[in-house]
């Protein structure tokens, strides 16, 4: 022992000085102990996905000291437990950059491909998660993601998510990140076409990605000046696309730039999925239901060269040269706006404020200028779709956009 004098807190107490976790009514309290949250993305990828990490992790960590783990490629990860630990290092410098650092799949824990078989890993997440005595698990996805976490939730998860995607269609939040990315990578697409088009007196057909939703192309093509923009909401006439290419022609106009979702539908191809869709919910058994279900898989599948057919048939119709742009997952790569990482930051630190407090089964939501919990039960298994009588639909018919229809 050294002869340095000891000091007993009760022999002078006007000295003392607070001992941390020793209140001076002399119990003790447990320190806090940190929570243990496991993080994943999902699903199509888009830009903002590691700004969405950054700002939870680095809130998680920094400012509420929980332990962060990263779970690799979506869902596939957490059944595999296949994970990394986020330390602030790896969340530095990653604002700026596309992609996910965490990777992702589409897979969905419940029907899983697991060698040549698809199984329902729903056990092996919560495996996962009781193994590494998780509090949370924070989602970021789109709408399938979206039902996956709800799943997740009743399988008695302690579940946050938060809502991305290009299509914008995650229900009841005003807006998803990556959307105005893609928008702005789409406009510039558009203005790049208009000055081909306008050299060689074409037709230039421009798709964009939205299988269901068509928020993608009607925001691109109005920023950008698109002559006919086709959404999967506002079923076309072929014809009526050709007529208002003739018309441009007889003002002088001798180029149209024709913007497309991919899932955009000609009223016939509209009427048939509908049927097939009210075939499969009104289906009397399974057999029938998955018979339905099948061929609306038939028909999806067949759609993918619609845009192509498309374009011949303008050809055809209006006599005009046509050419067709597909922008596919260029829409989803690259930096983010300035607006998407400013929204996937405040969402990502809302996660983290939600995770500390404790509000789980819910997702960060968009409201206005809020950042708002919403219940998963409201959002999963629905889609924001654009209403025909939405003001961006209004505005484009008042500058004289044709819809087709
Ligand atoms: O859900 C986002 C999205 O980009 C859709 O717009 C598009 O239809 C789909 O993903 C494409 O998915 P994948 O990259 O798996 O082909």
């Amino acid at each position: 022992m050294s002869g340095a004098p000891t000091r007993s807190v009760s022999a002078n107490p006007g000295r003392c000085r607070r001992v941390a976790g020793v209140p001076p009514d002399g119990r003790r309290y447990a320190p806090p102990v940190a929570k243990h949250v496991g993080i994943l993305t999902s699903g199509g990828d888009c830009p903002g996905l590691n700004a969405a990490i950054r700002g939870f992790g680095k809130a998680a960590i920094q400012r509420f000291g929980m332990d962060v783990l990263g779970f690799l490629d979506g869902f596939r990860g957490v059944v595999r437990d296949r994970s990394v630990k986020l330390e602030t290092t790896l969340l530095s410098g990653i604002l700026t950059d596309g992609g996910t650092i965490l990777g992702t799949s589409r897979d969905k824990p419940h029907k899983m491909p697991v060698g040549g078989k698809v199984l329902d890993m729903t056990e092996a997440v919560v495996e996962t998660y009781g193994k590494h005595r998780l509090d949370c698990l924070v989602c970021i996805g789109g709408g399938g993601t979206q039902k996956n976490a709800l799943r997740l939730q009743k399988a008695g998860l302690n579940i946050v998510t938060l809502p991305k995607t290009i299509d914008n269609d995650v229900a009841r939040t005003d807006i998803t990140f990556g959307f105005d990315t893609a928008m702005q990578i789409g406009t510039e697409a558009i203005d790049r076409l208009h000055s081909t088009a306008t050299s060689h007196n074409r037709v230039i057909v421009v798709e964009l990605m939205g299988h269901r939703a068509g928020w993608l192309t009607l925001g691109a093509g109005l920023a950008g000046g698109a002559d006919v923009i086709l959404i999967p909401e506002i079923p076309y006439d072929v014809e009526r696309v050709a007529e208002a290419i003739a018309a441009r022609s007889q003002a002088g106009k001798h180029f149209s730039i024709v913007a497309v979702a991919e899932g955009a539908m000609s009223r016939a191809q509209h009427d048939e999925v509908q049927k097939l869709a009210d075939g499969k919910e009104n289906a009397s058994n399974k057999e029938e239901r998955r018979a339905f279900s099948s061929q609306l898989d038939g028909f999806h599948a067949d759609h993918t060269d619609h845009t192509l057919q498309l374009t011949e048939q303008l050809e055809a119709l209006t006599g005009q040269e046509s050419r067709l742009t597909i922008l596919g997952h260029l829409l989803r790569g690259g930096t983010p706006s300035s607006f998407d990482r400013l929204l996937s930051t405040r969402l990502g630190t809302a996660a983290a404020q939600l995770v500390e407090s404790g509000q789980y089964g819910v997702m960060a939501s968009v409201q206005r200028d809020a950042i708002v919990p919403v219940p998963l039960e409201q959002v999963a298994g629905r889609k924001k779709l654009v209403p025909a009588d939405h003001p961006w639909v209004e505005s484009a018919r008042l500058v004289g956009t044709s819809f087709g229809d």
